[in-house]
């Protein structure tokens, strides 16, 4: 199938690519001049494990090709998938202006010779929307032009898209057009993967529907940590136990700091926000939202009982990534927790396997940081070692050079990654989530 995809960020670069590598044609679009050069040249502008080689190749084959011109993608594809943000208002609403300009420059490409488009929206977007993109082609588009909309929303995650794209659990395909259904078919036909044909409604709302699960997971298994703290059980044994039940599941059960990133944030409050705009508020989702950002507090607060203050105290912090297995530092919980202490005067010593430059980038740490690749190197004299992102590399460590390198051997690990037993035997007074 020749397919177009316009705007080439996360979820728009990674589709493109794996629809290439699956054996389609695909022209991405993206108004970042310097960002199509880049991927030209065969860079990947983010950190995504397996990515780079996979555009490599593609772009090589001759089935993947980057343009800034959105004429010659709706030319070229008889699929366009839109993939373009969809940042937050500050009334928690989403903004869809970017949507809507490109739903308008489509529509201003199209001509009846083209012949039949598809166009798709596979940013994660409000119920309705689908709607729009329709009234808006059809009042930008000249007379006589055929076309579908679809609703296909995306549930990679960063860290593992691409594993996530060529492997999805189900693909969700939300049409009211039988036309653009089969050529949807068709682009998932090489995918072994369930393919779930709904309304467009429909589709819209499992995304958020199911964004706002899997956070209502994590903030429901923090709630039951602060319950195991206070009562003297084990979370982890808890979230074991609970997960066994195939109903529930283990995953998403890991206490910790809570979520953040780009999606978790950002959709939660869309959806109340949506929820509330339909007359049915979801006060649920308000409660998910209040536990992930005591859970930071809570945690800040525990440091506070050891440390007493912040100012002259010497943190090593482990983890700057919003999670592990990425650069992305978006509503990182780390960054927060970073900021917090840097303004109550804490000097600190940061490492992240992936992330440094990101944040440093971000900017939004300001005060006395310092950023060191070398993990062990942040420990040197400090106070404590906060761990704050659940790289897998962080629970692997010499726990006996912790406590050699420590001024006072003081761990708080806001992931559970270590084993306490074996911080204890290490000589570490060692503070974690639930247990
Ligand atoms: C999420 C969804 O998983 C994905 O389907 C959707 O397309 C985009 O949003 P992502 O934001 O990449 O993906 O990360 P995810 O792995 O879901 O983690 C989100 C946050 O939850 C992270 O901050 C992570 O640290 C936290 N988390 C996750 C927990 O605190 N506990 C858990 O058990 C799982």
């Amino acid at each position: 199938m020749k397919i177009t995809i316009i705007g080439t960020g996360y979820v728009g670069l990674t589709s493109g690519t794996c629809f290439a590598e699956v054996g389609h044609e695909v022209t991405c679009v993206d108004n970042n001049p310097d960002k199509v050069a880049t991927l030209l040249a065969g860079q990947v502008p983010i950190y995504e494990p397996g990515l780079e080689e996979l555009v490599k190749q593609n772009v090589a084959a001759g089935r993947l090709k980057f343009t800034t011109s959105t004429e010659e993608g709706v030319k070229n594809g008889e699929v366009i998938f839109i993939a373009v943000p969809t940042p937050p208002q500050p009334d928690g609403s989403v903004d869809l202006s970017f949507i809507e300009k490109v739903a308008r420059e489509i529509a201003q490409c199209l001509t009846p010779e083209l012949g039949y488009r598809v166009i798709v929206d596979k940013s994660t977007v409000p119920v309705k929307t689908g709607d729009k993109v329709e009234q808006t082609v059809r009042r930008y588009a000249p007379p006589g032009v055929e076309f579908g909309v679809v609703s296909n929303p995306e549930f990679l995650r960063e860290g593992c898209a691409v594993d996530d794209l060529l492997h999805p659990d189900r693909v969700v395909i939300g049409s009211n057009d039988d036309r653009a259904l089969a050529y949807m078919q068709k682009i998932y036909e090489p995918f072994v993967a369930p393919v779930l044909v709904t309304d467009i409604n429909s589709a819209e709302l499992i995304k958020h529907a199911a964004n706002s699960f899997l956070a209502l997971k994590i903030s429901y298994i923090n709630a039951v940590a602060n319950i195991c703290e206070a009562s003297g059980a084990d979370v982890e044994k808890v979230a074991e136990g609970i997960g066994m039940d195939k109903r529930i599941g283990r995953s998403f059960l890991n206490a910790g700091l809570g979520y953040g990133g780009s999606c978790f944030p950002k959709d939660i409050k869309a959806f109340i926000h949506i929820s509330e705009t339909l007359g049915q508020p979801f006060g649920l989702l308000k409660e998910v939202e209040k536990i992930n950002a005591d859970q930071l507090d809570r945690f800040l607060n525990k440091i506070r009982e050891k440390l007493w203050v912040f100012r002259e105290k010497k943190i090593a912090l482990w983890g700057l990534a919003f999670k592990q297995n990425t650069d992305d530092v978006r509503e990182s919980v780390a960054i927060r927790l970073a900021q917090k202490m840097l303004a109550e005067g804490a000097t600190i010593r940061a490492t992240d396997p992936e992330a440094i430059e990101t944040a440093k980038k971000f900017g939004e740490l300001k005060g006395d940081i310092t950023y060191h690749t070398d993990l062990y190197e942040t420990l040197d004299d400090a106070d404590c070692l906060i761990i704050a992102t659940e790289w897998p590399a962080f629970a692997k460590v010499d726990l006996t050079e912790i406590t050699k390198r420590l001024r006072t051997p003081l761990v708080f690990d806001g992931r559970n990654l270590l084993d306490p037993k074996d911080a204890k035997a290490a000589n570490l007074e060692y503070i974690s989530i639930g247990r």
